[in-house]
């Protein structure tokens, strides 16, 4: 896909990985609409992008809120590209989760970008070529201790893009899941910064992961994985995941210890 000129509604463009996508996407030449809740950080992200981009203040995990970007959006006529970024994180065993941090994990994480997919759907159809871009983890395809919920909101966003490429296939309008790995932004709390640091995780800028998205929409790659051996153990969870298991059930003891720790 060619961005020169195109049209990217972007959420989550405040954060680590979207300021980092959105320098990226404007340098190729898309005029953005940068989607978060503070009005202040996107007006003075907007500032910052040569050219000229708009900005929606709106809380996509209420109905209220994906109404007001779509009309905004439907102002602003067709959409090139879609790209579901916005996202939290909850790092905790499930006896320390509580229920309302649960569902709001699900309706952020998972039910927001398909209420907000089938929303803009007709303005994506009415743009020639367009796109939509899922932003999953490598915790989409990793059952990961500590992280059951975001995982769940990840693999149930990795099945949504499957099907819903498929159910579009005939339509010309692209549907691509870009999965990051453990990438250095706010998203992570003290606790995951020192569990990756002990387990001696990779952890990639957030520029790693905008220069993905530009490579898999100009190769018009479906699904992409960022780094390695996460790639390799997205894959090896598929076919053998008795061997996944045994590797992290020697990684229990320090998930535990740390998710439970006081320091948040
Ligand atoms: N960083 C990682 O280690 C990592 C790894 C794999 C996948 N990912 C995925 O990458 C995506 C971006 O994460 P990030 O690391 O850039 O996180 P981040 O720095 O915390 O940014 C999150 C973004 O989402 C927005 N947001 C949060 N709640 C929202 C809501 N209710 N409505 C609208 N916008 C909302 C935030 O803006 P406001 O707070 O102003 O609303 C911010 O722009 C997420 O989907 C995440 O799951 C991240």
């Amino acid at each position: 896909m060619d961005l020169k000129n195109k049209k990217v509604v972007l959420t989550g463009a405040s954060g680590g990985i979207g300021q980092a996508m959105a320098a990226a996407l404007v340098a190729s030449g898309a005029r953005l609409i940068l989607v978060g809740r503070n009005s202040h950080k996107l007006e003075t992200l907007a500032a910052s992008l040569q050219g000229e981009h708009s900005f929606v203040a709106a809380d996509l995990s209420t109905a209220q809120g994906r109404d007001i970007l779509f009309d905004v959006c439907v102002a602003n006529g067709p959409i090139d590209l879609l790209i579901n970024n916005a996202g939290g994180s909850a790092f905790a065993m499930i006896e320390d989760q509580s229920e309302q941090a649960i569902v709001e994990l699900i309706a952020l994480n998972l039910s927001a970008p398909i209420l907000l997919t089938r929303r803009l759907l007709p303005l994506l159809l009415s743009a020639k070529n367009g796109g939509i871009v899922n932003i999953g983890s490598a915790f989409g395809a990793i059952g990961y201790p500590g992280f059951s919920t975001y995982c769940a909101t990840k693999f149930g966003l990795s099945g949504y893009t499957q099907a819903l490429r498929r159910e579009l296939a005939d339509t010309g309008l692209q549907v691509f899941y870009l999965a990051p790995r453990a990438t250095n932004t706010a998203i992570n709390s003290h606790r995951v910064s020192a569990l990756n640091s002990e387990l001696g995780n990779a952890v990639d800028e957030p520029e790693v992961v905008a220069k993905a998205l530009l490579k898999q929409l100009q190769k018009n790659q479906i699904n992409c994985y960022v780094g390695w051996p996460e790639k390799f153990f997205a894959r090896l969870n598929g076919l053998l995941p008795k061997l996944v298991d045994s590797s992290l059930s020697k990684q229990l003891s320090i998930i535990r210890r740390i998710a439970k720790s006081e320091k948040g």
